[in-house]
């Protein structure tokens, strides 16, 4: 080996967690965003990947690749129809090129917690999106929870007119574009890998994200103080594609689905939690957490609110009432 080479290939193991993948197996390459400790994605991917090589043990091999070692959210779901990767789980934002339908998880306020978006997704109209995207060859094989956005920034952020002016870095998604334009702020899409950095050096002033990406990415560090405002969620779809599921044999992939739904509703339940102790984190390594005053709060949601409106012939009242529905 080269001293390049070597490098080279510590790189690829720190990226990868390897199973050294057997003749004859099947290699499931599953790449993701964020870190794997602490994380309510990296704790399922993780446990996915120890199940299936356990397991399915000579049938199957998973590999993952964490922290955009592999691939970034705006690169692979091309690179899972070019068949480079099996399996990802990009947030529901991230979906804009392939459906509409997943707007209503973006609309500021539609859900209360992760318990209304766990069970509206339990529902026949949740369950009808994981096939949303059959025609362009893509199949969601289930929901993976993360938690509820909040408000950071390079100032304090306690009115919705302390954000007017500021650039806020965005997921790819027009309604939080439209979310961010509705408080005066100039949205900025964005790759997660980019994220830190663009806060460190003043590209963008502010995000929205959950408490476990603000501490794993460390964007407490580089802001003023986290607003905790709950306006909105962050939530996966676990997703394949159609011609990979279908080339798997009938048992096989019986198999993997029921492994992939126990570890789904096994993680999903966890989700909250792991959040509270991200929260917990960020304070006991020194960074604000600000909370709202119940006054405070509606604000935001009167600015914010009006968003619907110009979404709702994309997502259907029927999905909003719907959804609605499942807020206790
Ligand atoms: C983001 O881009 O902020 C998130 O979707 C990252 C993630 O996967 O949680």
């Amino acid at each position: 080996l080269s001293a390049a080479s070597a490098a080279l290939a510590l790189t690829v193991s720190a990226g990868a967690v390897s199973a050294a993948c057997d003749d004859g197996e099947i290699v499931v390459k599953f790449s993701h965003v964020t870190n794997t400790d602490k994380h309510p994605k990296g704790i399922a991917a993780s446990l996915l990947q120890e199940r299936v090589n356990e397991e399915m043990d000579g049938k199957m091999c998973m590999e993952v690749f964490p922290n955009s070692t592999l691939y970034n959210d705006d690169q692979v779901l091309e690179a899972m129809l070019q068949g480079d990767v099996q399996l990802a789980a990009p947030s529901l934002s991230k979906f804009e090129n392939f459906t509409k339908v997943f707007r209503i998880f973006d609309l500021p306020f539609m859900f209360e917690n992760i318990d209304a978006v766990d069970s509206f997704q339990a529902s026949d109209a949740g369950q009808d999106m994981l096939d949303s995207m059959q025609r362009r060859g893509l199949q969601g094989l289930g929901f993976w929870h993360n938690g509820m956005k909040q408000f950071s920034a390079n100032v304090p952020l306690l009115e919705p007119s302390d954000a007017e002016g500021l650039k806020f870095r965005v997921q790819t998604s027009d309604v939080l574009v439209a979310q961010m334009e509705a408080l005066g702020a100039s949205p900025q899409p964005m790759a997660f890998s980019e994220v830190y950095g663009a806060l460190q050096t003043g590209v963008v002033d502010g995000q929205e994200n959950t408490w476990s990406n603000i501490y794993g990415q460390k964007f407490f560090e580089v802001q003023d103080g986290i607003t905790e405002t709950n306006h909105g969620i962050i939530d996966y779809l676990l997703v394949a594609s159609s011609d990979w599921l279908d080339s798997l044999e009938p048992d096989v992939r019986d198999q993997f689905m029921t492994i992939v739904a126990e570890v789904t509703e096994t993680r999903n339940a966890e989700s909250y939690n792991v959040n509270q102790e991200n929260r917990q984190a960020i304070i006991d390594a020194g960074g604000e957490v600000r909370e709202l005053s119940a006054e405070q709060r509606q604000a935001w949601v009167d600015a914010m609110r009006p968003v619907w409106d110009q979404f709702v012939e994309d997502v259907g009242q029927d999905n909003i009432d719907a959804a609605q529905s499942h807020n206790s």
